[in-house]
């Protein structure tokens, strides 16, 4: 008997440490107020980006919910508009396997919204399910539709800026390794699949990088989130019909709920004084240090040009990222957050030249060994 009960009491205080050490996510604090501005979030009909999108709407933002089936995308905007009490909540479809899709949606959103202040890449697969397609379609629905609907909706982040882009990727970008041969092979099996999910997070570390150099000075600002574990369904719906309901109650004890999960890309999109860490990548609320692959600029450049040509970008289409800085809306607010009360900001711990005003302009590169003191989020 007393061994018994020593058994359970150790179990339940293992459980308690990996609970409150790898399980519960640490809030984002922020008040930000943001009323006049617009989001888009990726994705938004289910997990982590449903709980971003309802974080954002309650602060006030006009939400554009960015999702494939128009009927759970419609369904997610009337539950979020209820549960925040903001209006401004609307669906708009986009299913980022179809660049036709990606392009359909950035016109449609161009010729309607005036302002883009935070756009959440959050939308991911983990597996093709029975979809065969002739291209890589984890590494196109989880990077390529990404990186073309940024290129598309540039020039209103431009507009908008101070800007913010967050790129939801997964401590799972350390197994990644890109083989810039075979980019775009279809992936067949969940050994293959299990690896281009690696790869296509890897590609959102590297993609955040160089999106981080090719907009320097410009106030659009961008950052690579990992939620952490997420009790979703990105994985589970792949498994077997009779292994989920064992895995299910699992899944709820050692997994983060999906608020959780939306906490570090909420403080990725609102955080004040993060905007000299752009291009890096962020896990807890916290910037991370990354493995020698994620923070390689050669590949980063590397894959930014494979994309290029994956995502089918016409010459002309770059011409955003060949201008100079822009010049700011002296009427634009300052940050998508408002400011932080304890202690100072990284911009003014790092000011540049562009920071005299105080605005948060600021996206030089901090190098990878600086690293900012952990702040509260
Ligand atoms: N869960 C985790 O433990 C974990 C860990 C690390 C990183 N992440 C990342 O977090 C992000 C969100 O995942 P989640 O856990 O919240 O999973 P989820 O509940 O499965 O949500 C994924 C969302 O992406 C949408 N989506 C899938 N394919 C799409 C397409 N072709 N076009 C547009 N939208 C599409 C889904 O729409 P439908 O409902 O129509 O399928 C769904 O709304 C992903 O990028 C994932 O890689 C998750």
């Amino acid at each position: 008997m007393e061994a018994l009960l020593l058994g359970v009491g150790l179990l339940l205080g293992a459980y308690v440490l990996v609970y409150y050490n790898l399980v519960k996510a640490p809030p984002c604090r922020g008040l930000a107020s943001l009323r006049g501005r617009t989001a888009v979030v990726t994705g938004a009909n289910s997990g982590i980006g449903k709980m971003t999108a309802l974080e954002l709407a309650r602060r006030g933002a006009r939400v554009v919910l960015a999702c494939r089936s128009r009927e759970r995308g419609e369904a997610a905007a009337f539950d979020l508009r209820q549960e925040s009490g903001n209006n401004e909540v609307i669906f708009m479809t986009l299913d980022l396997a179809s660049l036709a899709s990606v392009r359909a949606f950035a016109t449609v959103f161009l010729s309607s919204e005036p302002r883009l202040d935070i756009l959440i890449h959050n939308a991911g697969i983990s597996s093709c399910g029975r979809t065969r397609e002739p291209f890589n379609l984890l590494l196109r629905v989880n990077h390529i539709g990404p990186f073309l609907l940024t290129h598309l909706l540039l020039p209103r982040l431009k507009t908008s800026a101070p800007s913010r882009v967050v790129v939801v990727s997964s401590a799972a970008h350390r197994r990644g390794r890109l083989d810039f041969t075979r980019l775009d092979r279809p992936v067949v099996g969940w050994r293959q699949e299990l690896r281009a999910y690696a790869d296509s997070k890897l590609a959102n570390v590297l993609f955040a990088r160089e999106l981080a150099t090719q907009l320097e000075g410009t106030g659009v600002t961008c950052y690579a989130a990992h939620p952490g574990p997420v009790n979703s369904e990105l994985f589970l719906r792949h498994v077997p019909g009779w292994l989920r309901p064992l895995l299910r109650p699992l899944a709820w004890l050692v997994l983060r709920a999906p608020r959780g999960g939306a906490q570090t890309p909420l403080y990725c999109a609102l955080q004040e004084g993060i905007e000299p860490l752009s291009g890096r990548y962020f896990a807890n609320c916290h910037v991370e240090e990354v493995l020698p692959v994620a923070r390689d600029d050669r590949a980063a450049h590397r894959l930014w040009e494979a994309s290029r040509k994956l995502a089918g970008l016409g010459p002309g289409e770059d011409a955003e990222f060949d201008e100079d800085s822009q010049p700011e809306d002296p009427g634009t607010p300052s940050s998508p957050s408002s400011p932080h009360p304890e202690g100072p900001t990284a911009s003014e711990l790092y000011p540049s030249p562009q920071s005299s005003t105080g605005r948060s302009t600021v996206t030089r590169r901090i190098p990878v060994k600086d690293e900012l003191e952990p702040q509260a989020c």
